[in-house]
């Protein structure tokens, strides 16, 4: 039997070389020093990549890329079939973790100094990588095909549109027409499925294959300079000297390392739970509270907070830019000292990054032009609130439920505060004025004249006139009769004192 076995293994071995393939790959001797926990990001970010394709293929078998399904095969994932949330949280948590763990591993090889020569295509085809693994977060945002897909979609393609002579092409082949249906989401499916993933293998081939070819870098010690004469020598030296082969010698932190980040994973995907889907995509519906995933936020936060006008350099003009200037990083600093410590530049633009990153994100999460939630939109008007309503004013409380106002304007402290709180909203503004605002909106409100019958107009501001409290009487037309006289009736104006930005 042994022998038996022993004959296959060798038959095998000598059509498939695999001890050589072995000796290669996982057994090729890296310097002692590079196993650290620094060194652990690559594969972490190899191991969410893999934790996508798994979990990927099984929630393909179930999401039916279509307008009209998608959503609903979500929520088959989410509450019918067995652990299917899990498996969409898995999938939300792994792709949310890979792009930070691959931002921490692009951080440490350009901290390290290890895109400096022979690794400038390593670091190249990383900077690919980058943006295929961005463009899967993006594409696997739009599956959800909820508010902030579609207004996802929305925005790039404009955004796109406006690429000059080639932005409308663009858009025809991303969307497949004029408007964001099922043509649009079957494309970002097999951009998603397959295009993408597609290009992500093949460039993690030759990615690993450059890493294998040129060797991990060494630690560096500050004041040892890369010179292109003689630095292949030194790492050779570096592998004579202290060379251990990888496996089994310098894997061990990166076991440990991607068994937290697998526990991680599944921990968020357990008790936070997938995302979304949120509310239905709905054209018709001004939605406030759409917003891009984590990945994006930033992007979203400088779009929001910077002048108008400058959405060109925004969109064209700092990406090509900065991705041009990544791209060619080994080539503006190809030689020379390694270490951190000895390359202030380099520091400072990573903390700078960081910090900038960090706060917009944080800005996109709190500001208030970007409704901080605490109350879902679909959850009920408080009772309080609608109770002792005339059937009228009940109907607007329905047509105020469903317009979503509460993305931005709380009543008794639910909902978004974009807009002022309307809880006592009648005790300031009059009825003529309300229906102006409704109207109109104004002042970064949306305008509702055209997504509003006037019957719903009449019952949403019948109702919004009942918000005031009980001892307090809501205003009245008769105010305008205390101006002296020849002054204009009072301008049923928006609230004073807010400033009127253009950064819708
Ligand atoms: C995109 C977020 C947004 C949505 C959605 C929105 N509003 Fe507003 N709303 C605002 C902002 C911002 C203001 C303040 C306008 C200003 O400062 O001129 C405002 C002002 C108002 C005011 C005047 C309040 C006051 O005290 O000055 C009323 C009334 C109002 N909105 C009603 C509604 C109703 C009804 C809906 C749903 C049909 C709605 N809003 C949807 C953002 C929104």
């Amino acid at each position: 039997m042994m022998s038996t076995l022993r004959n296959v293994a060798l038959w095998l071995e000598r059509r498939l070389h695999l001890t050589k393939l072995w000796g290669q790959t996982a057994g090729h001797p890296v310097p002692a020093s590079t196993g650290s926990w620094f060194y652990t990001f690559g594969s972490m970010t190899l191991t969410c990549f893999a934790i996508q394709i798994v979990t990927g293929i099984f929630l393909a078998m179930a999401y039916t890329p279509s307008a009209a399904e998608s959503y609903h095969s979500l929520e088959l994932l989410n509450y019918s079939i067995p652990l299917g949330w899990v498996l969409r949280g898995i999938h939300f948590w792994g792709s949310t973790c890979m792009v930070i763990v691959m931002m921490l591993h692009m951080t440490q090889v350009f901290l390290w100094g290890a895109y400096k020569y022979p690794r400038e295509l390593t670091w190249m085809t990383g900077c690919v990588l980058l943006f295929v693994t961005l463009g899967l977060a993006f594409s696997g945002q739009v599956m959800r095909f909820d508010t902030d897909a579609y207004w996802g979609v929305g925005i790039g393609a404009s955004v796109a549109g406006r690429i000059p002579i080639i932005g409308q092409a663009i858009v025809q082949i991303l969307l497949g027409g004029p408007i964001i249906g099922t043509d649009a989401l079957s494309r970002f499916f097999s951009l998603h499925v397959f295009i993408l993933p597609g290009a992500l293998l093949a460039f993690v081939s030759v990615h690993l294959r450059l890493v294998l070819g040129k060797g991990i870098n060494e630690q560096p010690k500050p004041g040892v300079l890369v010179k292109r004469a003689t630095y292949d020598k030194h790492y050779s030296e570096i592998i004579k000297r202290e060379g251990v082969p990888f496996v089994p010698a310098a894997i061990n932190k990166d076991i440990v390392a991607n068994g937290i980040l697998i526990l991680v994973i599944v921990g968020l995907a357990l008790f936070v739970g997938p995302n979304g889907p949120g509310t239905p995509a709905n054209p018709t519906i001004e939605i406030a509270d759409a917003k891009p995933d984590t990945p994006f936020l930033w992007l979203f936060a400088l779009a929001a907070l910077l002048p108008n006008g400058s959405e060109p350099w925004l969109f064209f003009v700092f990406p090509t830019v900065a991705s041009l200037l990544l791209f060619l990083l080994p080539f503006i600093t190809n030689e020379g000292e390694k270490h951190w410590r000895r390359r202030p530049v380099a520091v400072a633009i990573v903390v700078l990054s960081y910090l900038g990153v960090g706060l917009l994100t944080y800005e996109a999460m709190t500001g208030p032009w970007s409704p901080h939630m605490d109350a879902w939109s679909g959850l009920p008007i408080k009772a309080e609130y609608i109770k002792e309503r005339a059937p009228v004013e009940l109907q607007g409380a329905v047509v105020f439920q469903e317009m979503q106002c509460r993305n931005c304007h709380a009543i008794a402290g639910e909902g978004g505060h974009r807009g002022p709180d309307l809880t006592r909203v009648a005790t300031r503004m009059t009825n003529p004025q309300l229906v102006r605002q409704v109207i109109q909106g104004g002042g970064n409100m949306p305008a509702y004249g055209r997504n509003l019958s006037p019957e719903q107009v009449r019952a949403l501001v019948a109702y919004l006139c009942s918000l005031h409290p009980a001892n307090v009487p809501p205003a009245r037309e008769a105010v305008g009769v205390l101006k002296p006289i020849g002054e204009s009736q009072p301008t049923p104006s928006p609230t004073p004192g807010k400033e009127v930005t253009s950064n819708q």
